[in-house]
């Protein structure tokens, strides 16, 4: 029995994630440890609420004593840290926090991974390992052409991406100074099943099935490379099984759409499945983002090559599974959109 501390496991991701390895594996235990922010839900963990290997904690990454003694009751063997403030528009209006979470509960998990996994007289554990959630977002943008490489410097732009590159350098550094049994991955973007709808495309299908506006940002030619959110759960579980000690793992399908095409495709969609009379006269071009990059692109290579990842959901398959998921779960929807969302969206498309 491997034990998991998952960190963020009620979020989008890291709850695919929990429930992608508990049907996976009988002999996996995961630690849920979880704020639940705004975007943390427990209603994404429904389906894992009875299962004994699955124990929820509401806590934050943050606090060392709650982590510590996570250490000594459970003896993990590995830790996958999701939690983060994963929004880049929240990020230009609160950098605040995303410094505090990104950066400072990073360091936190690895001190307290350090102080439970290492000692002067032995060294390291044997087996254990450290894996940073990271994103494609730390290499800053493309031109018309190329990829991100794990060699690519990183060139964060905003206070977002520019947090996850502190807790990059960060886990490098533990790695580097301390032998750190570490790995990093670095995804492009994911969509699917329980993403918050404040991200582009559950945006888009919330809005659509209101008849509401679909906001673009700038001129929507913006680029960006995705991932069905169960390719991105199968990679990080390779990573923390099979991953180099030390190594970066960049992750992505070769799926680059502009946000145009985007939204053309769910308008396409609900408009000749669901409601007629959902259509381009909805889209409206509003201010664009401050600091907006330009292009996303991963050269998933190397995951390939020394893995033998490789996404199994095309584009076209995943983004209409996901449209169905969001119209078979409009409860969900309505929850997560009830209460401070009215406020956050009524503020950001004034
Ligand atoms: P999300 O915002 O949906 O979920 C984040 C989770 O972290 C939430 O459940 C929240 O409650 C929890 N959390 C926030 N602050 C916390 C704290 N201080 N202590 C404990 N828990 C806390 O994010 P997501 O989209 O699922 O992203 C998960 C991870 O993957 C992030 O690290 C993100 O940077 C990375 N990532 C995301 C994408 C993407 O497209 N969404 C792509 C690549 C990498
Ligand atoms: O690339 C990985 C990153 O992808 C992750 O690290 C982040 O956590 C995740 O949020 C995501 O960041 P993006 O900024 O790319 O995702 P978002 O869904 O916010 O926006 C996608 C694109 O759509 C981006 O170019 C901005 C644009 N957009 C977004 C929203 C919310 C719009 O045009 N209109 C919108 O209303």
């Amino acid at each position: 029995m491997k034990t998991y501390l998952v960190t963020g496991g009620a979020g989008f991701i890291g709850s695919n994630f929990v429930l992608y390895m508990l049907n996976k594996y009988n002999d996996v235990k995961i630690v849920n440890l979880d704020a639940l922010t705004y975007a943390g839900n427990l209603e994404n963990l429904k389906e894992v609420e009875n299962n004994p290997n699955h124990v929820f904690v509401q806590g934050d990454i943050c606090d060392q004593e709650l982590v510590t003694k996570l250490f000594d009751d459970y003896k993990f063997d590995y830790v996958v840290n999701f939690a983060a403030e994963s929004h880049v528009d929240r990020s230009i209006r609160e950098p605040e926090v995303f410094a505090k979470t990104n950066v400072m509960g990073t360091v936190n998990l690895l001190n307290c991974a350090k102080n439970a996994w290492y000692t002067e007289e032995n060294g390291w554990l044997d087996g254990v390992k450290y894996l940073q959630v990271s994103t494609d977002e730390v290499y800053g943008s493309l031109g018309d052409t190329g990829y991100f490489m794990e060699t690519t410097p990183l060139d964060p732009h905003s206070p977002y991406s520019a947090s996850k590159a502190g807790a990059d350098f960060m886990v490098k550094a533990y790695g580097d100074t301390f032998k750190m049994p570490i790995n990093i991955t670095r995804c492009s973007n994911n969509y699917g099943p329980y993403q918050f709808p404040e991200k582009l495309i559950p945006l888009l299908i919330n809005n659509c099935l209101q008849h509401k506006d679909l906001p673009i940002y700038g001129d929507g030619l913006n680029v960006r490379d995705w991932l069905y959110v169960e390719d991105h759960c199968k990679a990080i579980d390779m990573v923390v099984r099979q991953g180099v000690l030390g190594e970066v793992y960049n992750v992505g399908g070769h799926n680059e759409r502009t946000n145009l095409q985007i939204v053309k495709k769910v308008i396409s969609y609900i408009g000749e499945n669901v409601d007629k009379e959902v259509t381009e006269n909805l889209m409206k071009f509003v201010e664009d983002r401050k600091g907006h990059d330009r292009r996303y692109g991963i050269a998933p290579d190397k995951i390939k090559a020394d893995l033998g990842w490789y996404p199994e959901t095309t584009f076209e398959v995943g983004i209409e599974k996901t449209i169905k998921w969001y119209l078979d779960n409009k409860e969900w929807m309505n929850n997560v959109t009830s209460g401070d969302y009215q406020k956050y969206y009524s503020k950001m498309y004034k």
